[in-house]
């Protein structure tokens, strides 16, 4: 599969995975517009951008599954059971077995925000942050937080401090353990999603 190829079959396996949550369509299609801007912003790579796009469209898999085994959609459940039904839909499309298996570790790990381990997992978690500080009504001491310690791309930073422009006021004082503490509070803010 070339990376001129679009991922309009993933894009409409996914919209036909969350029938009747139009919340859940409508997060993955935003959360996968802000990475594919972030991508072209910092001049990412074409191969890496294709893994990037495709994770951002099924980064949400595992709510669905979460949701009936466990009655949550907590983060760490997703990451426990999003990579399986991942990996299953991007075989069944026919994608090749080195992005498959990029994308299900990036599933498998979007709400961990230690150890990223490369500029497709960096922007996935960041555009998803974009997103969720809307959805979720995330505080502002979240969003500073989440600025000032998740966020690593200046694509990233300039498109969270225009929606939000009292997000850098903080972080850029430096806010010490008080940042630690605000960064998990945004992930757990994010958690849902
Ligand atoms: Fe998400």
């Amino acid at each position: 599969m070339a990376t001129n190829e679009t991922h309009l079959p993933l894009k409409l396996a996914m919209i036909d995975y969350e029938t009747g949550c139009p919340q859940r369509i409508q997060h993955f299609l935003k959360v996968h517009s802000f990475a594919s801007t972030i991508a072209e912003m910092e001049g990412l790579d074409p191969v890496t951008r294709f893994t990037l796009e495709a994770a951002a469209l099924i980064h949400d898999i595992g709510i669905r599954p979460s949701l009936a085994k466990y009655g949550s959609s907590a983060g760490r459940h997703q990451e426990e059971l999003g990579p399986a039904p991942a990996e299953e839909m991007l075989s069944r499309l026919g994608y090749p077995r080195a992005l498959i298996e990029r994308v299900a570790r990036l599933v498998g790990r979007h709400h961990t925000y230690t150890g990223i381990d490369g500029p497709d997992c960096q922007i996935l978690i960041e555009a998803d942050f974009l997103v969720n500080m809307l959805e979720e009504g995330m505080s502002l001491q979240a969003i500073r937080a989440a600025y000032g310690k998740v966020f690593a791309t200046e694509s990233g930073r300039r498109l969270c401090r225009a929606m939000f422009p009292d997000a850098e006021r903080e972080a850029a004082a430096g806010d010490g353990g008080e940042g630690e503490r605000g960064a998990k509070a945004a992930g757990e803010a994010a958690g849902a999603a």
